[in-house]
């Protein structure tokens, strides 16, 4: 069987290669990828930067954002049944994860699917643990491959929900940063609960954006400062100084969350009148956070499903481009919008 691997820790080693067979274990479904989506951790993974192979193997198998089809029946899911997979799996010895959180897992021992000590789904067949499955209606259909960077999302808002709700808040005015993939459905999440959001980047315009209701900023001609204060501030451009800037776009009881990563050292600069008076006296808070956990996976498929029948022409071009696995390059080069690698029809 082939599949798309990859030796952490060394750049340029990404490839197709021939893996072993795989059998369905007792207890395990037999599922058939679809399609992969490819976002930066892949993109840090194939870069040498992050990722680690399962125990004493030298590659590991990418591939988190997985869509796929049951392949045999049994434990509840039927053969021809779309599916998508959680992508954390417990680390076994943490109290989050004997709690079914993974996310938040204490000791980091976790592993993560194409990412983390164990292989993803960028290959034809995987044999996956269904309690770990999660099942995508057929009305959504090949957009289930958007399932794992919306359960991101879900888990994001969710916690921020929480935050905020810790005293009496209202969620009216967001402010996303980054129109990639992540920006692009926080808008629309948030759209679908009637939030007022503007999301901003660095393009002169963004037609997918405003066809949601939210307004675009370009931060080409435009200053954040000058679209005013946010209930919630999203962070998904990736970059450090931006999160940093977050906690001076809130309104009092404000809360910022960071979700785009950025791994260059460097120092970044925050006004310290912000830290040292604002953050304070108007109970701000900023937070980061990863992963997602079953109930995120599961209302991040049912809004998806809500969102593309609210804008079915949008959210058909949410996947820019789709290419059979040999050319996992060009979707690693790609940017501007969610490319993904086709592995069966
Ligand atoms: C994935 C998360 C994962 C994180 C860190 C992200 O790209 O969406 O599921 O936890 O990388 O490995």
């Amino acid at each position: 069987m082939l599949a798309l691997v990859t030796q952490p820790g060394h750049p340029h080693t990404t490839r197709i290669e021939e893996v072993p067979a795989l059998h369905a274990r007792e207890g395990e479904v037999l599922v058939r990828t679809l399609e992969v989506g490819v976002c930066g951790t892949d993109r840090e993974i194939s870069d040498g930067l992050f990722g680690i192979p399962p125990q004493d193997e030298p590659t590991l198998v990418l591939g988190h954002e997985a869509l796929a089809v049951v392949e045999r029946t049994g434990y509840g899911f039927t053969r021809g049944e779309l599916v998508t997979a959680t992508v954390r799996r417990s680390c076994g010895h943490c109290v989050a994860c004997a709690e079914d959180s993974p996310d938040s897992c204490l000791t980091g021992d976790y592993s993560e699917r194409g990412i983390t000590r164990l292989h993803g789904y960028a290959r034809e067949l995987v044999a996956e643990d269904p309690t770990q499955l999660v099942a995508i209606p057929k009305s959504l259909g090949r957009l289930g491959v958007l399932a794992e960077p919306t359960s991101i999302c879900e888990r994001a808002l969710r916690h921020a929900r929480t935050i905020g709700g810790r005293q009496p808040w209202q969620l009216e005015r967001a402010l996303v940063i980054g129109a990639g993939a992540i920006g692009l459905l926080m808008t629309y999440l948030l759209r679908l609960a009637d939030v007022e959001v503007w999301t901003a980047s660095l393009e002169p315009g963004n037609e997918l954006i405003e066809e949601s209701g939210a307004s675009y900023v370009s931060t080409q001609d435009t200053d954040l400062s000058e679209v005013g204060k946010f209930d919630l501030v999203i962070e998904a451009a990736g970059n450090a100084q931006l999160m940093a800037h977050t906690l001076g776009r809130l309104r009092r009881s404000g809360v910022a969350c960071v979700l785009g990563i950025d791994p260059r050292e460097q120092t970044v600069e925050i006004d310290g009148k912000v830290l040292g008076v604002d953050l304070i006296l108007e109970n701000r808070v900023l937070f980061g956070s990863v992963n997602a956990q079953r109930q995120d996976w599961l209302a991040g498929v049912a809004d998806l499903d809500r969102a593309q029948k609210r804008w079915p022409e949008a959210l058909a071009q949410f996947v820019k481009l789709r290419v059979p696995l040999d050319r996992f390059r060009e979707a690693f080069e790609h940017r501007g919008g969610k490319a993904t690698l086709l592995l069966s029809d």
